[in-house]
């Protein structure tokens, strides 16, 4: 039998503006995804929030793209949306594109991040959850935990990481794919990964035996709709230890808050700060962009835990650097590269001061 993990995740409302969600919206997917587990279409759950986001981390035994896991969670959300509406929330509904299911939830607006196992005698599972920022931000971090041997020691030393592993690159604008394979093909699939909006990391299998490592979601849904409607604030499932990379290893490359897109507007650059969940709560400059990381032993489809990784000390000095990151990028105002470049920007007004301009600007010799 193999176990299935599916994260979907969606903004469907906030206190106060676009901060955290509110714990009636967590309550109010508590009471649908408890039934469905009574009810045996999941076999364990666990709700957390990144910012304004909730993160629904489900388990069961339907495989990826299950019809019915996926209208649990847009029942969940839309249920959810009818609370947020009643306390007059920010952006109550904000992510839900339609409010009819059909048939897959990709596409709809949530975010979501599925794999399909066989359970080793021992599973660790790291579900990383950001806000304020895009699926992008995790190229870095899990090309750094596949495939860098001075994050991952495990890569050189250890026999059952040593053929490397393997990378499904989604170009989110062309909506094509590529695998690609590492320590081979690294040059060109840094070459692709550094442009983080465009070329995204989808999935991390094991070279030795096709086994899923890694799952990222990839939805971006200001292409979605054709217009911006919200962040698409991703998450990722990270599978960890005996021929994957160890618990530190999976951990290791949040220490560096590298910069990533998103922070106020989904227009800036900032540091991505990790975070304990209790401090997933961007507020300076509605950020700087978070990442929470929650560790489970999965046991027959079971969650045990959550560890919350980085409420550890070790991780204070990213955080302060972070800190010092954001202040520096902040002095900038509205320039770039704190501000994005304009075809990046989600909320502009340069049209319309170009228009404006427009009979003003003379040709130069
Ligand atoms: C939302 C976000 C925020 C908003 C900003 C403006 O995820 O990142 O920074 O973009 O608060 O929000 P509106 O336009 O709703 O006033
Ligand atoms: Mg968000």
């Amino acid at each position: 039998m193999k176990t299935t993990i599916s994260v979907i995740k969606a903004d469907v409302g906030s206190v106060a503006g676009h901060a955290v969600t509110h714990d009636a919206l967590k309550q109010k997917c508590d009471s649908l995804l408890a039934k469905a587990k009574e009810e045996e279409l999941l076999v364990d759950y666990h709700i957390t929030n990144c910012g304004d986001d909730i993160d629904l981390i489900m388990t069961h035994t339907n495989g990826e793209e299950n019809e019915e896991v996926h209208e649990l969670a847009f029942n969940a959300f839309m249920e959810a949306t009818k609370v947020a509406k009643s306390l007059k929330l920010y952006g109550a509904g904000q992510d839900l594109l339609s409010d009819t299911f059909s048939g897959n939830i990709k596409g709809m607006g949530p975010g979501c991040a599925e794999m399909e196992f066989k359970e080793r005698p021992s599973d660790p599972v790291f579900v990383f959850c950001c806000d304020k920022t895009e699926p992008g931000a995790f190229n870095l971090p899990i090309f750094r935990m596949f495939a860098d041997p001075f994050n991952t020691a495990g890569l050189v030393i250890d026999p059952s990481l040593h053929k490397g592993y393997e990378f499904e690159i989604f170009d989110v604008i062309e909506h094509r794919k590529v695998t690609m394979k590492c320590p081979d093909e690294m040059y060109d699939l840094l070459a692709l990964i550094g442009s983080t909006g465009r070329y995204v990391i989808k999935h991390v299998t094991r070279r030795s035996d096709n086994e899923i490592a890694a799952s990222i979601s990839t939805e971006r849904l200001n292409l979605m709709a054709g217009q911006y409607i919200g962040k698409d604030d991703p998450v990722a499932i990270v599978r960890s230890q005996s021929g994957f990379p160890a618990a530190g290893e999976v951990v290791e490359p949040f220490a560096f808050p590298h910069l990533v897109s998103g922070w106020m507007r989904g227009s800036h650059n900032g540091p991505l700060m990790p975070v304990s969940t209790a401090n997933a709560r961007p507020v300076r400059f509605d950020g700087p962009p978070r990442v929470t990381s929650l560790g489970f032993q999965v046991a027959d489809a079971k969650l045990v835990g959550p560890v919350d990784m980085f409420d550890d000390p070790a991780f204070d000095r990213s955080r302060n650097l972070a800190s010092e990151v954001a202040e520096y990028m902040r002095r900038h105002g509205p320039f770039e590269p704190h501000r994005l470049p304009a075809d990046e920007m989600e909320y502009t007004s340069l049209p319309g001061v170009l228009e404006k301009l427009e009979e003003r600007f003379e040709d130069m010799e």
